[in-house]
């Protein structure tokens, strides 16, 4: 489902040598394989087809107006987590109701435009934002279609940093208040509560958590219904990982199968938030090696002109990508420190590779790099935000430009 694979000894996104696209797209660059999309979301509809569901692409992973107008075209819906990522989705020709909106410290510029909108739902992430939503509903003259996020505090096992399901995270209305913090809100006029949400992280690889909290979340629904509110859907967020290190990961019916049964016991409508999973492995980022060395008592060094800047991930979570030559010389690979430009020691994208001989000017790809890669990159050290480019079979397109150097000094005066 990657949609990069060597042809002839060069690597290739879809029909596309990855070295024609980097010549004329220059490098730093990001690649995107269309037809992986397509596959993964296919993938994730199918599995879940035994049930009413809808698949709300989760923005933060990837915005590129081209990837989401694709998603779109696919049937997605959105999960929007700020202002602009609703602008984004808007852009990309969604419509409100197709867009949840999520986020903890929504402020009130983006609840006024969310409510304004008509988003579908509106994650509520406190009993404070209810009443704030309440108030501009109010103001408004509508009701305000809103979900409760419950935290379940549970652990899906995951890093640290992207897990959000756990008492200590700042994430949702502890799920022992959700049900008290529900009936004030189907209390408050300028409310229309609609559903439950609920999202314990990301890069989880057992399913099992993902099956708990979908219990949890349904014993929660079924209260609701008891006391006489009718809900629409049930949200589970994303989370769903990707194996980085190659192989398989958790398979999709493998997902179906540990959330469905609960959801099926709501009689509820199936909402699920992945990111990661629809675009991780449909992307790639593309550098250039700017330098080698290696020196007595130092690792070996391949320097490329991409690093954090572009990826942040390694350094964020350790996050391990699989990195490739683009074009192999052949010759035996020895390990290596594959490094970006930036000046920061931790701006390391992998750590003990094996690269054969490269040399400067080579093309070198760092796979799985469609989630949580653009979207974070940064101008720091007045680099430049790399191009993104869309392929799609024989064709391709750049579908983002490299920012100018003109662009990075627009807004100053
Ligand atoms: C509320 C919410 N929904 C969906 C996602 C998407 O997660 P993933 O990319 O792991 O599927 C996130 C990411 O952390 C999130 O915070």
């Amino acid at each position: 489902m990657t949609g990069f694979g060597f042809r002839g000894g060069r690597l290739a996104c879809e029909g596309v040598p990855v070295a024609d696209i980097a010549r004329a797209a220059e490098t730093p660059v990001y690649v995107y394989s269309a037809g992986s999309v397509r596959a993964a979301y296919a993938s994730l509809d199918r599995a879940l087809a035994a049930w009413p569901h809808a698949i709300h692409f989760a923005l933060k992973a990837n915005s590129a107006l081209a990837l989401l107008a694709l998603l779109r075209e696919l049937g997605a819906g959105a999960d929007a987590n700020s202002g602009g990522e609703i602008e984004a989705a808007l852009r990309a020709g969604f419509s409100p109701p197709q867009i949840v909106f999520t986020g903890v410290g929504k402020t009130r510029d983006e609840l006024e435009r969310a409510v304004a909108l008509g988003v579908g739902a509106i994650n509520i992430e406190s009993g404070g934002e209810a009443e704030r939503i309440d108030a501009i509903a109010r103001g408004r003259g509508v009701r305000a279609r809103v979900a409760l996020r419950a935290n379940p505090d549970i652990a899906p096992n995951t890093h640290a940093h992207i897990s959000t399901g756990s008492r200590l995270s700042k994430f949702g209305v502890p799920i022992e208040c959700a049900a008290g913090l529900l009936r004030e809100m189907a209390r408050m006029p300028g409310l229309e509560p609609v559903g439950l949400h609920v999202h314990l992280g990301s890069q989880i690889l057992d399913v099992a958590p993902l099956g708990r909290a979908a219990g949890l979340l349904a014993g929660l629904a079924r209260a609701a219904r008891d006391w006489g509110l009718a809900l629409e859907h049930i949200d589970l967020g994303g989370g769903l990982g990707v194996p980085y290190e190659g192989g398989a990961g958790p398979s999709v019916d493998e997902y179906a199968a540990a959330i469905l049964p609960a959801v099926r016991e709501t009689g509820l409508r199936l909402i699920v938030e992945p990111g990661r999973y629809l675009v991780a492995q449909a992307g790639a980022l593309v550098g250039r090696v700017a330098d080698t060395k290696a020196y007595p008592g130092s690792p070996r060094f391949v320097i490329l002109d991409a690093g954090m800047t572009e990826l942040i991930r390694p350094m964020l979570y350790e996050a391990y990508h699989r990195i490739v030559e683009v074009e192999p010389r052949g010759g035996a690979a020895t390990p290596c420190e594959v490094v970006g430009p930036l000046c920061e020691t931790g701006d390391t994208l992998g750590h003990a590779r094996e690269l054969g001989p490269v040399e400067v000017g080579d093309l070198v790809a760092v796979l799985d790099a469609g989630a949580y890669g653009f979207v974070m990159a940064s101008n720091y050290n007045r680099r430049r935000l790399p191009a993104e480019v869309l392929v799609d079979g024989e064709r391709w397109q750049i579908v983002r430009k490299r920012q100018s150097y003109e662009d990075l000094f627009r807004h100053e005066v």
